[in-house]
């Protein structure tokens, strides 16, 4: 099974960008992590980061027919991107949306999540702990 981790703007800096929202972990842990997941859950990860929105879009529409689960941070463009629903909406693979924060106990302007109309499941405030189980339950129902 192949899952595709997708991260939006700012999470290339973890570590360095607001630490006590995001925490100490920096963007290459997060990278090691899903690296230990990935071998210890028998599954193909690839990671994508990107600043721009059309470069996340055009990176679901690859993943289609090759991809079989999609573990998302949008970051910021969680709360405005149609684009990115509409993407995910189109490849039609099984996605979760993870945030490292508590979404739901901050500002009011992230209180919307388009990208999460479409993925079956949201973890967030876990830290990077939300990837290791956003992958897993990918795995867990629909690996074959
Ligand atoms: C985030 C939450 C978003 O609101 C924010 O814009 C981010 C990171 C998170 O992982 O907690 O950049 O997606």
């Amino acid at each position: 099974m192949k899952i595709l981790v997708i991260n939006g703007p700012n999470i290339n800096m973890l570590g360095i960008r607001e630490p006590d929202i995001y925490g100490k972990e920096t963007f290459s842990d997060l990278m090691a992590l899903l690296n230990t997941v990935g071998k210890e859950a028998q599954v193909e990860i690839e990671q994508f980061q990107s600043n721009h929105e059309g470069s996340i879009v055009d990176k679901i529409q690859e993943a289609y027919g090759t991809v079989q689960g999609i573990v998302i941070n949008p970051a910021a463009y969680t709360h405005t991107s149609v684009a990115i629903l509409d993407a995910l909406k189109a490849v039609a693979i099984p996605a979760v949306e993870v945030h490292i924060s508590d979404v739901s106990s901050r500002e009011p302007f992230r209180q919307i999540s388009y990208p999460g109309m479409y993925c079956e499941k949201t973890i967030a405030g876990l830290g990077l702990e939300g990837y290791r189980q956003a992958i897993l339950y990918l795995k867990e129902k629909y690996a074959d």
